[in-house]
């Protein structure tokens, strides 16, 4: 099917093509830019392309492909970086340069690369569509290979392949390989949805504690400019317990996804303490890449973060921040002259927003295993106005909201993460399960920790009154016994050994800080003033 294009206004291009389908690919012009229908009329379509249109002119060809935009889906996954239609950077920019040309088409997974395939299915066997038939090893991953579809196996065999070549075959001759692919707008499949029951432990005390996240569940990370959104993505991309990592970064600064690589690459996986990239697979947009990459990334993302999912892993995407994908809607959806709702973004937001967080959750995969898609996405509201319509469109489906204080972080208070106005609706679910596996107190010293930072609040105001010499010596105490907990244990530094804890040591920290305050208290009580007491060596923070 081919025709021409009618019009170009930047990345969006009118074609005269008809019979074309939303979303389906398109290759436009004679470069052959890879475009994607947005808007069907009558007689044309918009399309919006993904590659920069300089030099394209009206009158040359285009043609339909017949498929939606895919993401390839085998082995070679893991450690690899990708732009946002999942063509890997670094082949581009070996081949391209730092700009990407016209057409690039190279593809995730055509390196001559062997992998070692087992087949747990054989000839004459009838299998189900995601099926487990066999596996392939990716360094210490067992990478599990499922059917395409239901059938019968004529054969199927072990050896050395590369993605393309067929390790066997249906029983009507259609070849079967470790590599598949599938269309990033549609969610993948599965069994049926469980609802989440396992803490995701971040390592992150003020999370954990606080407002625990859910294995399966969602989380927003809101805050200003400044206020450690992605220092808090990236401590959680390096520590959490999860077995594999899709970090979806779109570098508000400079040379943010160089670093993160950077780092990343010389990093150890605290849990299995193998390198940390093995388990881990990079989106990156860059600045200049055009809006409609940058739309489709958090797709492209999602898909392969669900494909490991279906093998019954615990996967974790991570997007900083979700806002630039708004706004590269908002920029798709004025181009195309669509009625702009709220601050000109589209009044579809809230639904797409809400069908990619969605796509999170504990499910009964096809093969028959459990496996989790956890997603904890960072928002950066204008001004760090927190009514702005992102922000407002992610909280209306987010399970958790880890909001970042820009006066905390003023005073230098990390990760500054409000304990007032923060909200997890997994919280009791998940300390129930502490309780269970790490301590039995730990509900009780929730309790306690709360109460004090409670406390601190109301007496700072009335200290702004009364002065605090006005202060009653047990008052002073909650107030010194508040302070340590925001600056020991509320404050983690993401530079130093502190960036991790696991809930043990939280449990022990924070009871060492309330055996502390009880200690405290009995003396009060006995007469002795804070001071005195302090010094008579009954705070540990004080004789170490
Ligand atoms: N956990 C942390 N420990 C130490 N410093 C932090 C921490 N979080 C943030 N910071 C400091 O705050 C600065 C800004 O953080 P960043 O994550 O880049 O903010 P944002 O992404 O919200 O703009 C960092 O460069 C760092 O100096
Ligand atoms: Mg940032």
């Amino acid at each position: 099917m081919s025709g021409t294009i009618t019009g170009i206004a930047g990345p969006t291009v009118t074609v005269d093509l008809k019979g074309l389908r939303m979303y389906e690919i398109v290759l436009v012009g004679k470069a052959g830019l890879t475009g994607e229908v947005v808007r069907l009329e009558r007689e044309r379509a918009v399309l919006q392309v993904y590659e920069d249109t300089r030099g394209l002119a009206v009158g040359e060809p285009v043609r339909g492909t017949a498929r939606p935009l895919t993401a390839q889906l085998g082995p070679g996954l893991l450690g690899g970086m990708f732009d946002g239609l999942q063509r890997p950077l670094e082949k581009l920019l070996e081949r391209d340069g730092p700009f990407i040309s016209g057409g690039s088409s190279a593809s995730v997974l055509d390196s001559p690369r062997q992998w070692h395939f087992i087949p747990v299915k054989g000839p004459g066997d009838r299998v189900t569509a995601g099926e487990t038939i066999g596996q392939a090893e990716e360094g210490a991953f067992r990478h599990l290979v499922s059917a395409p579809r239901d059938g019968v196996l004529a054969s199927l065999a072990a050896g050395s392949y590369s993605v393309c070549q067929a390790v066997g075959s249906y029983d009507d001759g259609s070849p079967i390989s470790v590599c598949q692919e599938w269309p990033v707008r549609s969610p993948r499949p599965c069994r049926r949805r469980l609802p989440p029951t396992e803490p995701l432990v971040t390592g992150q005390r003020v999370v954990d504690f606080l407002y625990p996240l859910a294995r399966g569940g969602t989380a927003i990370i809101p805050g200003g400019f400044g206020t450690g959104k992605t220092i808090l993505e990236q401590s959680v991309a390096k520590f959490s317990d999860v077995d594999l990592v899709v970090y979806v970064g779109c570098g508000e600064r400079g040379n943010e996804m160089a670093e993160l690589l950077e780092e990343f690459a010389g990093l150890n996986d605290p849990w299995t303490s193998r390198r940390l990239m093995e388990r881990t697979i990079v989106v990156a947009n860059t600045s200049n890449m055009p809006v409609a990459a940058r739309e489709a990334s958090i797709y492209t993302a999602v898909t392969m973060a669900e494909y490991f999912r279906d093998m019954g892993y615990h996967v974790l995407l991570l997007a900083d921040s979700i806002s630039r994908w708004a706004e590269a809607l908002r920029e798709i959806s004025s181009s195309l002259e669509e009625m702009p709702g709220e601050e000109g973004y589209p009044t579809y937001l809230a639904s797409r927003m809400a069908g990619f967080m969605e796509r999170a959750g504990v499910v009964e995969t096809m093969n028959g295993t459990v496996g989790s898609l956890s997603m904890i996405l960072s928002v950066s509201p204008p001004g760090g106005d927190f009514t702005e319509p992102v922000t407002q469109a992610c909280l209306r489906t987010a399970g958790a909201f880890l909001m970042l204080d820009a006066s905390l972080a003023h005073r230098r208070h990390f990760p500054a993460v409000n304990w007032f106005q923060s909200f997890s609706l997994y919280e009791q679910t998940m300390v129930q399960h502490f309780s269970r596996i790490v301590d039995a107190g730990w509900t009780e010293a929730r309790r306690r920790c709360r109460t004090l930072l409670q406390r601190e609040e109301a007496l700072r105001e009335v200290a702004e009154i009364v002065g605090l010499e006005g202060m009653q010596e047990q008052d002073h105490l909650i107030l010194h016994s508040a302070e340590r907990i925001r600056l020991e244990f509320l404050c983690q530094n993401a530079y130093s050994e502190d960036a991790f804890s696991s809930p043990e040591q939280i449990m022990a920290m924070m009871n060492r800080i309330l055996a502390d305050h009880e200690r405290l208290e009995g003396r009060l009580a006995a007469g002795d003033t804070l001071e005195a007491a302090l010094g008579k060596g009954g705070d540990e923070h004080a004789s170490q």
